[in-house]
């Protein structure tokens, strides 16, 4: 089929401006950290209940990340219900944010990460207790077994029957249970103070591989089941959830990956913490046990939010990725950064993130994309990239694909084979659909009628629902 311009029928009526190129898709311009680092791992962020309303916020997602996960929406102080909850069946719910993060992420085909099931803090002190009363007293081990089983049981059917399509390709199932001297958390209600009502009904950790039982029997078979904790660097820890929690868990079958927090240090540059040689240990010490590892809330901050320390923190997160790039290997599938803009970091006073509070990349970003060789770029569109079921799977062209479309000289290709039937979607910034366009692979598309602006253009093949989305900048 020979190739045929088609003129586009925009919505709006719009001076024709002049024909600027617009390299999108693959090109340095406007190539994503998911699309540096797609041929090592999926780079992600987070999104809470306020970011997933700016538009602004969502188009960083889209270009950048192909990993999401919910900061505290997931959390089980957001998703037990108090009334109406018996051991047998307890109540679960998705407050609002969790219900726009989900849908923004099934969508947009983009992964999620689930956080966190099992966790001492963020959870009511009265699921600890008979009648789920505040004033009731502690339950029994046995009680306790049927809430964590159902509320973990209805926790995944709730997301999987609400959101069909969303690729939950991990769960967080037990969170921070380890001490930092190696053991268990101290019993009691005080969890600001770290202590676990977990330990405190259990009387040890025993409710881990409960809980790892629970999630393998009721979560999709394509979701990866996590431990995750913090200071997971440090030597009495590091070894506790190495061979006391992970090790016999992966034994049973019961845990896929472990999750390393990351909440790093930079503080004034010269004594990091931690050193990212004792990081890279940690790394090392969880591959070998045979799991996964996701970086599941990577931040480094540095002392008073000073930015004369922001060269130093670039070098910071190069060293850091260096260390999970060379010691994790192929082991390391994710790593997730917790937080867009420094504004927005539960540590914002000591500016941790990759964006500075106005948007723009900070040293630390640069570093990262420098870190890796264009050569060695890849596609990082979701959905692909070492998903569990990656829909690519169903593609029958090759699943790394060459981009389905590009823009030049305010032209969209389309570049899949001639008989592809492909559905085109331009949105401007504030998410308002300005034109459609069903077409063919070979096709052009001519998008002189629109205004020179940012767009957000979505292309889907029919045949196999391959789909890509993207920024795009006509001038
Ligand atoms: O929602 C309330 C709001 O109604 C109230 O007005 C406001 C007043 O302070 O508080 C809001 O709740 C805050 C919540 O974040 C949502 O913004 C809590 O105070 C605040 O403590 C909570 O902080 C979260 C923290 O977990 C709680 O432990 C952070 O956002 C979140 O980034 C952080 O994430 C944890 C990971 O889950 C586990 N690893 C450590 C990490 C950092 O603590």
């Amino acid at each position: 089929m020979g190739k045929r311009i088609v003129s586009a029928a925009v919505s709006a009526v719009m001076a024709c401006c002049a024909a600027v190129i617009s390299p999108v898709f693959g090109q340095s311009a406007t190539a994503g950290l998911k699309d540096v680092y797609a041929n090592h791992f999926r780079l992600g962020s987070i999104l809470n209940g306020s970011t997933v309303n700016s538009a602004a916020m969502k188009q960083v997602v889209l270009k950048e990340f192909n990993s999401i996960t919910p900061e505290n929406e997931l959390k089980p102080d957001q998703t037990i219900v108090q009334s109406g909850s018996t051991n047998d069946n307890v109540k679960v719910q998705l407050g609002n944010g969790a219900k726009a993060i989900l849908k923004f992420c099934e969508d947009n085909n983009i992964p999620v990460r689930g956080h966190t099931l099992v966790w001492h803090s963020q959870t009511p002190g009265w699921f600890f207790r008979e009648n789920f009363s505040a004033n009731g007293a502690v339950v029994t081990p046995a009680v306790m077994d049927k809430r964590m089983e159902s509320y973990i049981k209805n926790m995944f059917a709730l997301i999987t029957s609400s959101y069909p399509k969303l690729k939950l390709y991990a769960y967080d199932v037990v969170n921070e249970a380890a001490s930092e001297s190696g053991g268990p958390r101290t019993a009691g209600t005080d969890a600001g103070g770290g202590q676990s009502m977990w330990v405190q009904v259990y009387k040890d950790n025993s409710f881990i591989e409960k809980a790892f039982t629970y999630a393998r029997k009721y979560a999709p078979a394509t979701t990866k089941l996590f431990y995750n904790d913090y200071n997971e660097y440090i030597q009495a820890k590091r070894d506790y959830i190495a061979n006391s929690i992970v090790k016999p868990l992966k034994q049973k079958g019961l845990i896929d990956g472990m999750g390393m927090q990351s909440h790093l240090d930079v503080r004034t540059g010269s004594d990091p913490y931690p050193s990212a040689a004792l990081y890279g240990q940690a790394v090392t010490i969880y591959k070998n046990l045979g799991v996964e590892i996701h970086v599941t809330e990577l931040d480094a901050t540095v002392n008073d939010g000073n930015e004369s320390y922001f060269p130093a923190q670039a070098t910071y997160y190069k060293n850091i990725m260096n260390e999970i790039l060379s010691k994790g290997g192929d082991a390391v599938k994710a790593v997730v950064v917790w937080g867009i803009q420094d504004d927005q970091s539960w540590r914002k006073a000591r500016k941790p993130l990759l964006f500075n509070a106005s948007g723009q990349k900070k040293a630390a970003y640069n570093e990262l994309v420098k870190l890796i060789p264009e050569s060695n770029w890849g596609d990082g569109n979701n959905p692909g990239g070492g998903s569990p079921t990656p829909i690519a799977a169903s593609v029958k062209s090759p699943a790394r694909i060459t981009p389905l479309v590009t823009v030049r000289d305010r032209t969209v290709n389309i570049l899949s084979t001639a008989d592809a039937k492909v559905s085109i979607k331009l949105a401007d910034m504030r998410g308002k659909t300005v034109a459609t366009f069903n077409t063919h692979g070979g096709d052009k598309l001519s998008l002189q009628k629109l205004p020179a602006g940012a767009y957000m253009i979505d292309a889907k093949r029919t045949q196999d629902g391959y789909r890509m989305t993207s920024s795009v900048i006509l001038r």
